[in-house]
């Protein structure tokens, strides 16, 4: 656990413009985002691991250094390599496991009968490359997460509170209820932390995040302990990946509202490249079974679902998604109305200015695309 005093570092000059209010700023210190991490890349590039067509041969050092290290399967350095088909098989006298390119464009890691992981295909001339899958970032990733990326949403989903806040959508309530599902380093708490006194309107918000990375977890409870912002609380953390529905801690609250920032490429991780309607397939599973089959649902027997994308495609066309939603729909649930939708360019300067701004690239280009809907259950 962190200590409540923070180490000095001075503002970002554009303070006043509300980027980095002082007790974000300080919060964000503290759970990691100090001036000297030094980055070894860009996040969200997807990651090559090899040629199909090399293994066995030229890439098989570089698959097996690769399930080493991100496996910890050590038993691979000395295994014998064959293909047959669409199989690659690694075995010893003791153990094996399998790459099985099921599809196309899938391929699926297996050990002992289980699914460890799954990896994207794609041509590239007469090769055929192999991808890791959307990652769970641990570790210091999850701090460069913090200088890459969390400044980057912070005002987009802050631009997005702003909007919802204002509609009359939870009437009187006091209380608000949110589920926010792939919370990263508390992200969506945080935009909370910078609004204004004024889009309170009095309310309190209990939040429970779910993550399914360790390290994110660790600094969602930083945050929680750390946050002194009276109108916000994280009530549960719950580590647990949204995907597995083998296993899923028990919802404690009840749900109003839930909040996905940037985590639609993250639900499709299994699914890599599938389509809108198959996400809208897990989200309708996630919210039917979880939620409304639990007697979660709060609110007039409807919650708000509110989804923020930035622009890019990396691992799923989430503008294209959002753009269908209401033509793609949910088997079980209905859109009962559209509260907000938009796409819009943030200014970039506020985010250049911040100091924790530091994306190697210097890529700047805020998006916000997003869309709010109050969905309830089909007859
Ligand atoms: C791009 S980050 C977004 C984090 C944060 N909401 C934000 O806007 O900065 C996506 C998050 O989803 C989490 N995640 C990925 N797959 C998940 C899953 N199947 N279940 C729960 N969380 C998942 C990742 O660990 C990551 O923290």
């Amino acid at each position: 656990m962190v200590s409540k005093s923070t180490e000095s570092l001075s503002m970002c000059k554009n303070e006043s413009q509300g980027l980095c209010n002082k007790n974000v700023h300080n919060l964000m210190l503290v759970m990691g985002a100090s001036e000297s991490y030094n980055y070894k890349g860009w996040l969200f590039q997807r990651q090559f691991i090899f040629h199909w067509n090399s293994v066995p041969g030229d890439h098989t050092d570089r698959l097996k250094n690769f399930l080493v290290s991100k496996y910890n399967i050590e038993w691979v350095k000395y295994a014998s390599v064959v293909k047959f088909g669409d199989f690659i098989r690694m075995s010893t006298n003791n153990n094996y496991l399998t790459i099985f390119r099921y599809c196309k464009d899938k391929a699926r890691l297996t050990i002992d009968y289980k699914k460890i992981d799954a990896f994207y295909l794609e041509p590239k001339g007469d090769r055929l490359c192999v991808y890791q899958n959307y990652p769970i970032f641990e570790g210091d990733e999850c701090r460069q997460y913090l200088h890459e990326y969390v400044p980057l949403h912070l005002p987009q989903i802050v631009y997005v509170l702003r909007h919802i806040l204002q509609k009359t959508i939870f009437g009187e309530a006091q209380s608000i209820k949110i589920l926010d599902i792939g919370s990263g380093p508390a992200t969506v708490p945080l935009a909370f932390c910078k609004l204004k006194e004024d889009s309170f309107k009095s309310r309190n918000f209990k939040i429970t995040t779910v993550e399914a990375s360790k390290t994110f977890n660790n600094l969602i409870k930083n945050f929680k302990y750390l946050n002194q912002n009276k109108h916000i609380e994280i009530v549960d953390i719950l580590e647990c990946d949204i995907t597995n529905f083998m296993y899923k801690p028990a919802l404690k609250s009840g749900v109003d509202w839930i909040i996905m920032a940037n985590s639609l490429s993250a639900i499709s991780k299994d699914i890599s490249r599938y389509s809108g309607e198959d996400v809208a397939k897990v989200l309708n599973k996630f919210i039917y079974y979880y939620i409304i089959y639990n007697k979660k649902i709060n609110y007039n027997n409807k919650l708000l679902m509110t989804i923020i994308e930035g622009s890019s495609t990396t691992y799923f066309n989430s503008e294209d998604y959002l753009n269908s939603i209401e033509k793609i729909g949910f088997t079980d649930l209905k859109i009962v109305s559209i509260v907000h939708k938009d796409n819009q360019s943030i200014n970039a300067d506020w985010i250049k200015n911040c100091i924790f701004y530091k994306t190697k690239y210097n890529l700047c280009k805020p998006v916000v695309i997003t869309v709010s809907l109050l969905v309830g259950l089909k007859k």
